[in-house]
């Protein structure tokens, strides 16, 4: 193996020695990009929230940080979590958190439909691209809200939002996120076109309505609400990760093992799964799990084109990618939705795969057979997708910069070793695959 730039002593690495079909059950935890909306909407009503089935990952302990740095108390323990935000008196989410995760600007519409102020540091871009956020701000200018910015921050100030008619330039998760969370309170009828259908979409609308929003139309691209008074503190319980699910499916896939993954509803992966049927895995479904098996040596090309829900998911892109690699053929990958996402194919030609990248086109050239090498991370998704490959890899790889998986895969080697994996965390020392 080729020594790179020596790992900092003590910096976490995993080490994953490939060769073992990873085979058995799997319980996937709840949904990172749900549980963090879900935290933020609890803004919208005094007094105590619960949510179970909450992952315990950074990015929910950052979202935590954000929430008593507003003034809230949040309790967390055994993926049971209670916000009581009667204390909420700031209206700020600074720069060190935000800038450690974007989402944390998810807490402007509720802040700005409860309080009538938000000032929240910029996000900044990312691996994946630009990652702007003017639709948000356009709805919330819209709704009668004085939107400034100066010093790297975003004021949002309203006496009242009222409702609006909106076709959003583009069906953004985020944005549809932030304008549902400004509405629900708003005076008036709000419908918003061109809207994200997520899943996580439609989890945060029930938590919503439970909390006495009015909204109809989840899970469709045209949402309705009528503004309602006040809010009330509800209880409610996380969707299942699908982005996790899909991550140790193909696990299952490219190690030729046979995987169940619990805890989660196979609609919401329905394309896919049919990806992954087209290229020849073995899926099976039931009401709440997925069962995925297959032969590596059969699988055979598919073109992928990632697209807003019910379309690819994005965040599986990496994942199918390495899947792709080892399968027959050419495949074509374009990623339609981030400017930038196949920041991680360098990372998996170390490890002897032939993809060649044209704009957002990736044309990946299968068969390959992978052998360990230092790889690093470069966002949260590739990494998943990096140990993936490690695991079909011939010999050790050692995944540098790994505190990326660590924000949104909860217990992710302790899962991926009850599977039969090779996986373990080097931290202390220098303790490496040579
Ligand atoms: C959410 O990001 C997810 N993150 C992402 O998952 C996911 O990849 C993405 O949705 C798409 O499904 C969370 O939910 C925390 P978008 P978000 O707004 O809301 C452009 C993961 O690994 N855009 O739908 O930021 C934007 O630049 C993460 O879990 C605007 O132009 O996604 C991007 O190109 C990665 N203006 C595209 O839309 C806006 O105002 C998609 O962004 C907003 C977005």
């Amino acid at each position: 193996m080729t020594a790179r730039t020596a790992a900092r002593p003590g910096e976490p690495r995993l080490l994953v020695r490939g060769g073992r079909r990873l085979s058995g059950q799997v319980a996937v935890s709840g949904a990172k990009n749900s549980a963090l909306k879900l935290m933020a909407a609890s803004l919208l009503a005094s007094g105590t929230s619960v949510l179970h089935n909450v992952p315990d990952i950074q990015d929910v302990r950052t979202m935590q940080e954000v929430l008593e740095h507003l003034g809230a108390v949040v309790d967390f323990a055994d993926g049971t979590m209670t916000v009581d935000t009667s204390a909420v008196q700031s209206h700020v989410a600074p720069y060190e958190l935000v800038q450690r995760m974007r989402a944390s600007i998810q807490i402007m519409g509720p802040l700005v439909a409860r309080f009538g102020e938000a000032r929240v540091a910029m996000p900044g871009g990312c691996n994946l691209g630009p990652r702007k956020i003017d639709i948000h701000l356009r709805g919330l200018a819209d709704m009668g809200a004085k939107v400034r910015s100066d010093h790297g921050f975003v004021e949002v100030t309203a006496a009242k939002l009222h409702a609006i008619d909106m076709f959003l330039d583009y069906p953004s998760v985020g944005a549809t996120e932030s304008l549902l969370m400004a509405a629900v309170m708003a005076e008036g009828t709000t419908t918003l076109e061109n809207v994200a259908r997520e899943p996580e979409i439609v989890d945060l609308c029930k938590f919503m309505v439970s909390m006495g929003a009015d909204i109809t139309g989840a899970g469709s691209s045209t949402l309705k609400v009528n503004g309602v008074r006040e809010m009330q503190p509800a209880e409610h319980t996380v969707l299942g990760d699908r982005i996790e699910a899909g991550t140790f499916l193909i696990a299952g896939a490219v190690t030729g093992g046979e995987i169940e993954v619990t805890g989660i509803s196979p609609h919401v992966l329905d394309l896919f799964l049919s990806k992954l049927r087209s290229v020849g895995v073995q899926i099976a479904e039931n009401t709440r799990s997925i069962k995925a098996s297959g032969d590596p040596a059969s699988y055979t090309t598919v073109d992928v084109a990632t697209l807003p829900y019910p379309g690819f998911p994005t965040d599986l892109q990496a994942q199918m990618m390495v899947l792709l690699s080892i399968a027959g053929g050419v495949s074509v990958v374009t990623e339609n939705v981030f400017e930038n996402r196949f920041g991680f194919v360098d990372e998996l030609i170390r490890l002897g795969a032939d993809i060649r990248v044209d704009g957002n086109h990736a044309v990946v050239t299968g068969g390959r057979s992978l052998t360990g090498a230092i790889v690093r991370c470069p966002d949260l998704r590739a990494g998943a997708a990096l140990a993936v490959a490690g695991l079909v890899a011939e010999g050790c790889t050692e995944l540098r910069e790994v505190y990326h998986i660590d924000r949104g895969y909860e217990r992710f080697e302790e899962k991926l070793r009850g599977l039969g994996a090779e996986v373990e965390r080097a931290g202390s020392g220098f303790d490496s695959c040579a």
